[in-house]
């Protein structure tokens, strides 16, 4: 027996012992949801203390109470070895803490006991915690989803006290996990390189997820995934469809930190909140600070089983169209075609070859306003520009309209370019230290959105944009970090608290704008993937997952993607080949098919299309319109994954009802003359018969046209599918 386990079996033995010589039980708190249970409970010093998180349990089961851990010789104390649900720094805690604060008077010490309960049922808990003697408050806020058990939860924390109080760190909340062997599996990327899914063993210590940078960041994004591993006699070691997974994401756009920590006592915790980095939050005497939710879930079904829960969950609670957002418009994107370069004639050409293959929304991207030809002047300077649009945009719009489409427009409100009317005006608007430099990328600069002035001239001119002008549809992007984050116009001990204040007004823009303008839908963009969390998800409709559009690697990008989020909101565009990024070159099938797995989009240059170029992707955008609300909605399974340079990939997605199943099969490259491998498909009814229909490819001859569920999940299905960057898809539809 390892000495890990030893450890934790002498836990138990005094946990036991404990149970059976104490009379005192605390409180126990159980939620159930989906098929999964949490429970905590108060133990005998007063922590809240996390007890169960797992499969669901009987109704009538009970749950041994909460009693704390004993010291583990001098060195670590019961702070340190008990597990909490929101630890405070203080009282000899060695792991990590949810909240750290320093009081007026220099103390640092903050102890955490459970006060009172505030609201409690089945799925949801309000419970107070106090400080030992101090009167700091948090309350912890828990409601489970009753039908994928996912679990938000979420802080807030009074100061009570006389003077103000200084918060250092504030998470949204901590998860413990039962002693075990994990998996780790996280999303880092870059820009034009996001959503690598990255998986290693949990060790001794902790892995820290993080960003410094303002915003949710491409470096890595707010989600994790820990599966078990075997190594324990009762544990089933967890894979793409079997074993146990838990899960969480942060609904935060701005800096943001997650630690999965090993503990020196093999205890597993997650940790996930604001970035402690150069935070700084005061309260003053009677202020709270209400965190962001961190939502996470249980799943028995392995990582594929976890993303579904996700996926629906987003569908059904997150996203502003919830629970029943519409599957996103085909658009036309103009970026790609013509960069800078809009103008009336140009956008009206784009438009009519972008109806004639069936796209439902025209977007115009960068360049439309102030003296916007290159990404050095103009950001900031939102009037129509008047050389490229001598009538305003209403001609164009009213031209894409007349065509059978919507119209869509590209805004980046939080930034400025120093060669902008805005920026020679209201100098001191930006982000930045006086006297100190202010760091540009991409010729730019960040307002300061933490500003009440800022603020309200960054909605007023959108409130204005979208009362004067028919627009379905906002690409909101966002094409820089912050650097030097000085907020001058408070006192010097309130500036930190900038990485609350300007993504809560980003967020309050958002919530008033849609609130105007319920019609107006909305993408968040940054740079590609820098802004993807359960934060902005919350008010915008999509994402866009990378600029990378290059196909191959998209099917890599969408596979991590997809981890975490759902593919109805990932914008995938067919652009042109050889790609500007790779220099790959693919073909038009090929593209297609990669973006179909996602909410599809075209960014070609649509001027440089032959009529079999239009052919193809007027019958695709049509039999993609057939099918998408399963490919984007349904449940996703993948069959082959494209990791560690593999040749093939496959995903399959099946209609919530098991009507329908849509199947992407790709290769890279044919090797020793290997054929594609069979496919044995997954969750369909396996009584039903399913009829099969190809979108793009075939099966080996023999194949039967119509088969039942059993037999395509069991015999499976043989592609013929070989060659380099090839591509295949088909549909299975339920006869009766
Ligand atoms: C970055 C985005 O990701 C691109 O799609 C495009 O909109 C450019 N910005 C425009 O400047």
């Amino acid at each position: 027996m390892k000495t890990s386990y030893k450890l934790y079996f002498s836990f138990l033995f005094v946990l036991l012992t404990f149970s059976l010589s104490s009379a005192q039980t605390g409180e126990i708190f159980r939620l159930d949801g989906g098929n999964s249970t949490y429970a905590f409970g108060v133990n005998e010093r007063g922590d809240l203390q996390p007890l169960y998180w797992g499969g669901r349990l009987g109704a009538h089961d009970s749950i041994p109470p909460a009693h704390s851990f004993p010291e583990m010789a001098s060195f670590d104390s019961p702070a340190t070895t008990t597990p909490q649900e929101y630890a405070g720094w203080g009282a000899g805690l060695f792991t990590e803490p949810a909240l750290k604060v320093s009081f007026a008077d220099g103390n640092r010490d903050l102890v955490l006991h459970f006060f009172k309960i505030a609201s409690s049922s089945s799925n949801s808990a309000e419970i107070v915690l106090k400080d030992i003697s101090r009167e700091i408050y948090v309350t912890l806020a828990y409601s489970m989803d009753s039908e994928s058990g996912i679990l938000a939860r979420s802080a807030s924390i009074e100061n009570r006290e006389k003077q103000p109080v200084l918060i250092e760190q504030a998470a949204f909340a901590q998860w413990t996990l039962p002693p075990a062997h994990y998996t780790l599996s996280y999303l880092t990327g870059r820009w034009a390189g996001e959503w690598t899914l990255n998986q290693e063993p949990i060790q001794g210590g902790a892995r820290v997820l993080e960003s410094r940078r303002g915003s949710t960041g491409h470096q890595a994004n707010p989600w994790f995934a820990i599966s078990r591993e075997g190594g324990r006699d009762t544990a089933t070691a967890a894979d793409e469809e079997h074993g146990e997974v838990w899960f969480g994401a942060l609904a935060w756009s701005g800096s943001w930190r997650m630690t999965v920590e090993h503990t020196q006592l093999d205890a597993l915790r997650v940790t996930g909140g604001f970035n402690p980095f150069d935070f700084g939050y005061k309260l003053k005497p009677g202020e709270h600070l209400d965190t962001p939710i961190f939502y996470a879930g249980y799943s028995a079904h392995g990582l594929g089983g976890a993303s579904r829960l996700l996926h629906h969950f987003e569908l059904a609670h997150i996203l502003p169209q919830a629970p029943d957002p519409k599957p996103r418009p085909v658009i036309y994107n103009s970026w790609e075609a013509t960069e800078f370069k809009v103008d009336e004639a140009g956008q009206m050409a784009l438009a009519e070859k972008a109806a004639s293959i069936g796209v439902d929304r025209f977007v115009m991207d960068d360049g439309w306003f102030g003296k916007r030809n290159t990404d050095h002047a103009g950001l900031g300077d939102w009037y129509v520009n008047p050389e490229k649009f001598p009538h305003g945009l209403k001609p164009l719009i009213d031209k894409v309209h007349s065509l059978g489409m919507d119209f869509g427009l590209w805004i980046e409100p939080e930034m400025v370019n120093p060669d902008s009317d805005l920026y020679r005006k209201h100098p001191d608007w930006v982000l930045n230290f006086s006297g100190r430099p202010r760091s540009e990328s991409r010729n730019q600069v960040v307002l300061s959105l933490a500003r009440p002035d800022v603020r309200d001239y960054i909605e007023g001119f959108l409130d204005k944009l979208l009362t004067d002008n028919d627009i379905a549809f906002l690409k909101w992007d966002y094409n820089r970090n912050w650097s030097e984050p000085g907020w001058e116009q408070v006192p010097a001990d309130e500036q930190k608290r900038v990485y609350v204040e300007f993504v809560r007004n980003l967020y309050s823009i958002l919530a008033n704008l849609r609130k105007k303008h319920p019609k107006v839908e909305i993408e968040s963009c940054s740079g590609g993937g820098g802004r993807v969390d359960l934060g902005i998800l919350h008010y915008t409709d999509e994402v866009w997952p990378s600029d990378n559009t290059d196909p191959f690697d998209r099917i890599l990008m969408q596979d991590g993607f997809t981890y975490a989020y759902t593919p109805q909101i990932m914008m995938a565009w067919v652009t042109d080949s050889p790609h500007w990024l790779n220099g790959r070159s693919t073909s038009l099938a090929y593209r297609m098919l990669s973006s179909m797995q996602g909410s599809l989009g075209i960014g070609a240059n649509l001027n440089h299309w032959g009529d079999e170029d239009f052919a193809t992707a007027k019958r695709l955008i049509a039999a993609y319109h057939s099918v998408q609300k399963t490919i984007v909605q349904g449940d996703l399974y993948r069959l082959m994954n494209p990791r560690d340079n593999s040749e093939l990939s496959v995903t399959e997605t099946v209609s919530n009802d098991k009507g329908q199943a849509v199947v992407f099969a790709f290769v890279n490259a044919t090797n020793k003359g290997r054929g594609f491998p069979l496919l044995q498909l997954r969750g369909l009814d396996p009584t039903a018969e399913y009829k099969l229909s190809w979108i793009e490819g075939k099966s080996w001859p023999d194949t039967p046209d119509t088969a039942s569920g059993a037999w395509w999940m069991n015999h499976g299905i043989q592609l013929m599918l070989k060659g380099d960057y090839q591509a295949a898809a088909f549909r299975l539809d339920r006869q009766r």
